[in-house]
């Protein structure tokens, strides 16, 4: 299977990014580093990142507004077709469009035990509080600053004569194993079709009257005692997909939807032209996308009082 490509983003010393460079040699690794980014063109990672053979990118976001670099950024990373971003050290508060271009898939690791200390000085904060513990955490970005949901966290006892400089020593150490250890279960669960399932389970049954039951082998969700809207299949037939099939107009719309992507739709054999099939274990998955295929699906099965009611509700 194809390995998740990554692009760490930077600003200084860049020792967590070699951690997730230094992991990504092992051979069962399920991520590769595509790109090193700085903000700052003399970070000292950009030259281990380069000696590592890995491309490099570095542009100094001076006197430039905010959108606009990280639309430089985007494009720099749509180059060499990054699917997720790891915040390693980077300095700069992210604008909304780059969170929202890059929805749930940029990571980042904070030195504190999220929620404690978001922002600066969490080990001073820490010691300050005379707090027992401190440690890592390693969080997908959101569009508040250190928040996000929470992927993975290392403990680190603080001891009585630490200064911020012993702890945030033995901290690094904690954060180079914790965070290719979570960017690797990360990037890969997308690949994995029980983690596919659950998420077109949440959003099927989500559905008004939604059941799942079980057809032909596959995982199908429909409306109770009625028709189905959904269809989960993985290696049907050795086919090699994992993929949802869902009610589309006919053979038109299928014959468009394969023309405009035909990595991603396909005619799924046995269900005729009513169906297309939308491959999930690309990588690039779009759950908003999907949620509107499965409702648009379930709008064309539904009994019309079940419809209407529906889309009433829709409409506030
Ligand atoms: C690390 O402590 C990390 O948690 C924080 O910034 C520091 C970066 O260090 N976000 P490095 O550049 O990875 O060595």
């Amino acid at each position: 299977m194809a390995k998740a490509r990554v692009a760490v983003l930077i600003s200084g010393r860049g020792s967590n990014m070699a951690a997730l460079v230094y992991a990504a040699k092992h051979p069962k690794c399920p991520y590769e580093v595509v790109l090193v980014a700085a903000n700052d063109p003399d970070a000292p990672g950009l030259k281990l990142a380069h000696a590592e053979g890995i491309p490099v990118f570095a542009q100094s976001h001076k006197g430039m507004k905010r959108a606009d670099f990280d639309a430089l950024m985007t494009a720099q990373l749509k180059v060499v077709r990054t699917e997720y971003v790891a915040l390693a050290g980077y300095m700069r508060l992210l604008s909304p469009s780059f969170v929202n271009d890059w929805r749930d898939r940029i990571l980042n690791i904070h030195p504190s035990l999220l929620p404690k200390y978001k922002g600066l000085d969490t080990h001073e904060r820490a010691i300050a509080a005379g707090d027992s513990a401190s440690g890592c955490t390693v969080h997908v970005v959101t569009a508040e600053l250190d928040d996000g949901p929470i992927l993975g966290q290392t403990p680190v006892a603080i001891l009585p004569d630490d200064t911020a400089e012993t702890l945030a020593d033995r901290i690094l150490i904690a954060e180079h194993q914790l965070y290719s250890r979570v960017l690797a279960e990360y990037t890969s669960r997308e690949r994995q079709p029980d983690w596919l399932l659950e998420q077109i389970r949440t959003r099927a049954l989500a559905l008004p009257e939604a059941d799942e039951t079980v057809s032909h082998g596959m995982p199908c969700f429909g409306i109770i005692k009625g028709k189905k809207f959904a269809y989960f299949t993985h290696d049907h037939h050795g086919d090699g997909k994992t993929a949802i099939l869902v009610k589309i107009s006919g053979l038109d719309e299928q014959a468009m939807l394969i023309e405009a992507d035909a990595d991603r739709y396909y005619r799924p054999a046995y269900f005729g032209d009513g169906w297309i099939g939308i491959r999930l274990d690309l990588g690039d998955n779009d759950w908003a996308g999907i949620a509107d295929w499965l409702r648009k699906s379930w709008i064309a099965i539904a009994p019309p009082k079940l419809r209407q009611g529906f889309a009433i509700a829709d409409e506030f």
